[in-house]
């Protein structure tokens, strides 16, 4: 997907070889060295989909998220959203596992383009295959006020972990 913020043309595609991530730094070496190391296996193996933001016609990674299904035991969805639900003992969601923003472009906007475009996509996604919520996985105290800044929930007992339910999402792109 394409788009447009501050004057800077985003694209959003799948991760592949063309892609640049050689440089790329957010600041947390864990992710840096997934999209370096580990996200083209992890594509190939289709445990995960990873996705770049790239700027105009480049191919240098300024950003990337990853997609995956995941099922989550009903005990653990808060009560107010379990009680909507029929009583299977797991429910689908789709897992945002990690998403990051290269550091010479943190703070312009990158990043709610590249989680609106995770939610865009885990909606459209989610048409064909459920889903009840995009969950998030949030590293630290930052990660997770990034969240919810975006009315994430957290899990009560895993606050660094939040979820977003699809039927809010679907608000977000009539
Ligand atoms: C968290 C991260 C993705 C944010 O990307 P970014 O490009 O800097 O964010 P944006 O510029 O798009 O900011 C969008 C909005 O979120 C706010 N924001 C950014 N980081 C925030 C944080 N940690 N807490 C609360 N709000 C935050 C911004 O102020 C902005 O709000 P505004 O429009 O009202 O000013 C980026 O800092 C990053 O990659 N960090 C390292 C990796 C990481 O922590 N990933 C998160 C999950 S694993």
């Amino acid at each position: 997907m394409s788009g447009e913020k501050g004057g800077t043309r985003y694209r959003v595609e799948a991760l592949g070889r063309q892609h640049d991530r050689s440089g790329f730094s957010c600041g947390s070496e864990p992710l840096d060295h997934y999209l370096r190391a580990q996200a083209g296996q992890d594509a190939r193996k289709r445990v995960a989909a990873p996705f770049v933001l790239c700027e105009g016609e480049g191919n240098t990674v300024l950003g990337y998220y990853t997609l995956s299904a995941i099922s989550v035991d009903i005990g653990e969805w808060p009560e107010t959203v379990a009680k909507k639900l029929p009583r299977y003992p797991v429910v689908p969601a789709t897992l945002l596992g990690r998403l990051a923003i290269d550091r010479r472009f943190q703070g312009q906007g990158a990043g709610e383009h590249l989680l609106m475009d995770a939610l865009c996509r885990s909606l459209q996604a989610s048409r064909q295959v459920a889903a009840l919520a995009v969950i998030v996985d949030a590293k630290d105290a930052r990660a997770v006020a990034f969240y919810r800044r975006y009315e994430f929930i957290p899990f009560a007992d895993q606050p660094a972990r939040l979820f977003l339910p699809l039927s809010v999402i679907e608000k977000l792109f009539p």
